[in-house]
């Protein structure tokens, strides 16, 4: 589904993400987990068209994709669920699934029913404004927009912050029957164990390098893993 290839990309002339390879096949949920400044939003902006690399290549579905622009990647089927969600707070949360990208498909009215389905939440406030929703509420809207594109490929980045526990699993139990669905999820979280949980497999991000990778099993019980990111003792 996706390959990203010694991968590099800054800002400027500031390179912050190094050598970086992830791969994601169809179906799978794959989890990209890294501290605060570790790069992980910087390669889900790349991957989406939204930075262009300096090096290395991006495969989507068998096509390269580095140089496309974002619109021309979100047609082919990738679709970002944005850190801070990036909604339309005035707009309803109708409006706002009408906004999100448009693909060939099925027709709009199926769509909406399908996040319908996942999230009930957001049909019982299909008319509320974006802004009165709460946090867990903003980031089911946040995925049923992408979801409205009917992607091959979600690229979810830290869809926990902010949010209790619970609604963080709920949201992860959703992202898990999108799986079954045949939606392939590439996410971003700081949140690691929760993410491994959901996880098949996942790389640690560390200062812009990948540090380990395997199945998200095996990295929950790395003892890397469980120091730096768990919280266990050394
Ligand atoms: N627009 C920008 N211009 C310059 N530097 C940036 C820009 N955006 C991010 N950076 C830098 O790139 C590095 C990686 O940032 P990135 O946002 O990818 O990290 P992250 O892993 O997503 O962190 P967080 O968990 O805090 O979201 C950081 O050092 C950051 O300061
Ligand atoms: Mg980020």
């Amino acid at each position: 589904m996706l390959t990203v290839e010694r991968l590099e990309v800054g800002y400027g002339k500031a390179t912050v993400v190094w050598d970086v390879s992830v791969r994601v096949e169809a179906g799978e949920i794959v989890t990209i987990i890294g501290a605060n400044g570790a790069g992980k939003t910087t390669i889900l902006r790349a991957v989406a068209g939204l930075l262009r690399p300096t090096g290395g290549r991006i495969a989507f579905r068998g096509r390269e994709i580095v140089g496309l622009a974002a619109p021309v990647v979100a047609t082919l089927g990738v679709a970002l669920v944005p850190e801070g969600r990036e909604l339309f707070p005035h707009m309803t949360v109708y409006e706002n699934l009408r906004l999100g990208g448009r693909r060939a498909g099925r027709s709009v009215a199926a769509r909406l029913e399908r996040v319908y389905t996942l999230f009930p939440r957001l049909a019982e406030r299909a008319r509320q404004l974006a802004v009165t929703l709460s946090g867990g509420e903003q980031q089911m809207l946040a995925i049923g927009r992408a979801l409205m594109s009917e992607p091959h490929l979600v690229l979810l980045d830290e869809p926990s912050t902010g949010l209790a526990p619970l609604v963080v699993e709920h949201l992860f139990q959703v992202v898990r029957q999108l799986g079954a669905e045949g939606v392939t999820t590439l996410l971003v979280e700081q949140n690691a164990h929760l993410a491994l949980e959901v996880s098949d497999r996942a790389y640690v991000l560390e200062r812009g390098r990948v540090i380990l990778e395997g199945s998200a099993a095996t990295l929950l019980h790395h003892p890397q893993v469980q120091t730096a990111y768990l919280g266990h003792e050394a």
